[in-house]
């Protein structure tokens, strides 16, 4: 008996030893005290706590580097380049950068660590980058899953962007989230709306920010969002225009076209819109409407899965199928595309087979 207690105690103190030797390694591990971070050749010096990934330490900066994932490393648009002190590529980046990039010093900004000093390129453009603190003025259901949902801006009170661009939207901590999380949405809003900005926002299940939105957000509530982002928008050339899009890949392009009318672009642009049954379409008479307004311009819906209710007679298929019958050549063609990675990857295909040359496919993948 004497024995078996001596075990248990000495037992005891082994494993206390070991949690605070665990204490003791992680705190001065993590605790890498004050890093300098040198940006852009000298033009700023940032004293920073170590410990954070270099994305949120900027963020805590005011300096805001495109992210739709909110930090998962599962996006890869947080790609900086590091000229000193980023240490080996991580395994979690590496299928983000191709070789010219690993080879460059890019990276992915909320994978890497800041442990130490570190030297720093940032384009200029993410200096224009801020943050804005908004109210909701309005949330309408445009289908079964895709709620439009307008913001007026407060504090900035302005916003100037490219139609196309995208914003993201900070979800505090609730129910599904310890942390607050950033997710990237494209404005559909027009570019010549300054005070305010919108966006088209489709229910993924179990999804954390569109949770939020769907079930929790009301008019009336505050809503932080920092943008606008990416290089998705109309090239200014003399090309024949197709956009082709899926769900809420409508909202860059519904913001384009406002934009083409504006503009007063006369260039000819045709639309594939893909669905699945007559549920899921939305923004029909705003489309027709355009038709009417802009010089040249065709709406293509189709529907992949009509229900006889739905009494359709317009196109039936895939939009892959449908893009297939309506184009017969790519040439002097650029196109736009925008929704979820399968239908774009699929379109891109057709679009080359039909001659449109890889590098005037310009798209935004919704991943
Ligand atoms: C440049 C850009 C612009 C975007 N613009 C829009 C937009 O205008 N409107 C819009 O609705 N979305 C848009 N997205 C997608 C958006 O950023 C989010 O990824 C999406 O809304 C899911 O966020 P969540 O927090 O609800 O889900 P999460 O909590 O991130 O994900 C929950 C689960 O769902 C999976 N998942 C994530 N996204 C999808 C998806 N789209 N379909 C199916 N499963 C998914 C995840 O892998 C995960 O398993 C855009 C993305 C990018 C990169
Ligand atoms: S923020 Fe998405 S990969 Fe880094």
């Amino acid at each position: 008996m004497q024995e078996i207690l001596t075990a248990l105690i000495v037992c005891c103190a082994i494993s206390t030893g070991l949690a605070i030797l665990i204490l003791i390694v992680d705190a001065t591990i993590g605790n890498y005290g004050e890093c300098e971070i040198d940006v852009n050749d000298g033009a700023k010096k940032l004293k920073v706590e170590g410990g954070q990934s270099l994305l949120s330490t900027l963020k805590s900066e005011g300096i805001f580097i495109p992210s739709a994932c909110g930090g998962k490393g599962s996006c890869g648009l947080c790609k900086l380049k590091v000229t000193a002190g980023g240490g080996e590529i991580l395994p979690t980046e590496r299928g983000w950068l191709t070789d010219d990039e690993q080879n460059n010093g890019i990276r992915l900004s909320c994978q890497l660590k800041v442990k130490n000093d570190l030297k720093l390129q940032i384009p200029e453009e993410y200096f224009l980058v801020k943050e804005f603190k908004t109210e909701v003025i309005s949330i309408k259901d445009m289908t079964h899953d895709i709620k439009e949902v307008t913001l007026k801006l407060l504090e900035p009170s302005n916003i100037d962007f490219r139609a196309g661009q995208f914003m993201q939207i900070m979800v505090p901590e609730y129910e599904l989230s310890k942390e607050e999380v950033y997710r990237a949405y494209s404005l559909s809003s027009p570019p010549s709306q300054h005070d305010s900005v919108e966006f088209e926002i489709r229910l993924v299940p179990n999804g954390i920010c569109t949770t939020f939105v769907h079930k929790y957000l009301k008019e009336g509530d505050k809503l932080t969002v920092n943008g606008p982002y990416g290089d998705f928008f109309l090239r200014d050339t003399e090309r024949e225009i197709v956009f082709i899009a899926g769900g809420s890949g409508m909202a860059p392009i519904k913001s384009i076209l406002f934009d083409m009318k504006e503009k007063q672009n006369k260039r000819r642009a045709r639309y594939f819109f893909g669905a699945v049954s007559k549920r899921d379409l939305f923004h029909v008479d705003t489309m027709r409407q355009l038709e009417k307004e802009l010089d040249d311009f065709t709406f293509i819906p189709g529907l992949s899965g009509a229900l006889p209710e739905d009494d359709w007679d317009g196109e039936t298929g895939l939009i892959t199928e449908i893009l297939a019958r309506h184009m017969s050549s790519g040439d002097n063609t650029e196109a736009y595309l925008c929704g979820s990675p399968g239908m774009i990857n699929a379109c891109v295909e057709v679009l080359k087979a039909k001659g449109v040359p890889e590098e005037l496919i310009y798209f935004d993948k919704f991943a």
